[in-house]
């Protein structure tokens, strides 16, 4: 019997027009369509998740964008992250997002935010248009993911530098290496998520 391909979740740090994380994101989410897998384009912006507030908590409970990505996390076998670096760390789109995933609790019938995050595979790529490629920023959020949340995060990684100049006009990586090393992340996220799938 064919085995059903993986679902990978692709989220960028970045919702602005034009974002280089979302460059990165949309090929490295290509290279995993070539690899056999299923994707999907989460844009967190598109949650319109409130800055996180205790009391607006208190008053109005966790937003429906956090069930959203909730859902939408626990519908797919893998994520792969790219985040663009704010003085050396993720951007707040994504730390807010995830913060207010952490607030779900379990009700009937659905689990908490923290439950479907554990265990979940995540691989991670970043981007910046500095020589480093955000290499700090990821390296907290790898910290983050698995501190805070469980996930399993794929020891491999890629940091992009000079990211403005690394895309041609139809989004695909011009530097063959670059465009390696992502594939590499990508096909070792695969790996993780197919080895959880199928344990043994
Ligand atoms: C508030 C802020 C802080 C930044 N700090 C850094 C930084 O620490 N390191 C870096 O490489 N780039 C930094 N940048 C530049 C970003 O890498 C650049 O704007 C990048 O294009 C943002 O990602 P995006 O293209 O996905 O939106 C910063 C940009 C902003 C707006």
């Amino acid at each position: 019997m064919a085995t059903a391909p993986l679902r990978v979740l692709c989220l960028a740090g970045s919702a602005r027009s034009g974002a280089l994380s979302v460059l990165l994101r949309d090929a490295a989410g290509r290279i995993a369509n070539e690899l056999g897998a299923e994707t999907s384009m989460l844009d967190l912006r598109a949650l319109k998740l409130p800055l996180y507030d205790g009391d607006h908590e208190a008053a109005h409970g966790v937003p429906a964008g956090a069930r959203q990505l909730r859902d939408t996390i626990a519908a797919h076998d893998a994520l792969l992250m790219v985040t663009p670096e704010y003085n050396g760390f993720p951007t707040p789109l994504v730390i807010n997002a995830f913060d207010w995933l952490s607030r779900l609790p379990a009700a009937e019938g659905t689990l908490s935010g923290l439950a479907v995050t554990a265990n979940k595979p995540v691989a991670l790529l970043s981007s910046s248009p500095g020589a480093a490629g955000g290499l700090r920023a990821m390296n907290f959020l790898r910290q983050y993911l698995q501190m805070a949340f469980g996930m399993l995060v794929v020891p491999r990684q890629h940091a992009v530098g000079h990211a403005n100049a690394a895309f041609d006009e139809h989004g695909a990586l011009k530097d063959e290496k670059v465009g390696q090393a992502v594939h590499s992340v990508v096909q070792a996220l695969l790996h993780v998520a197919g080895a959880l799938r199928n344990p043994g």
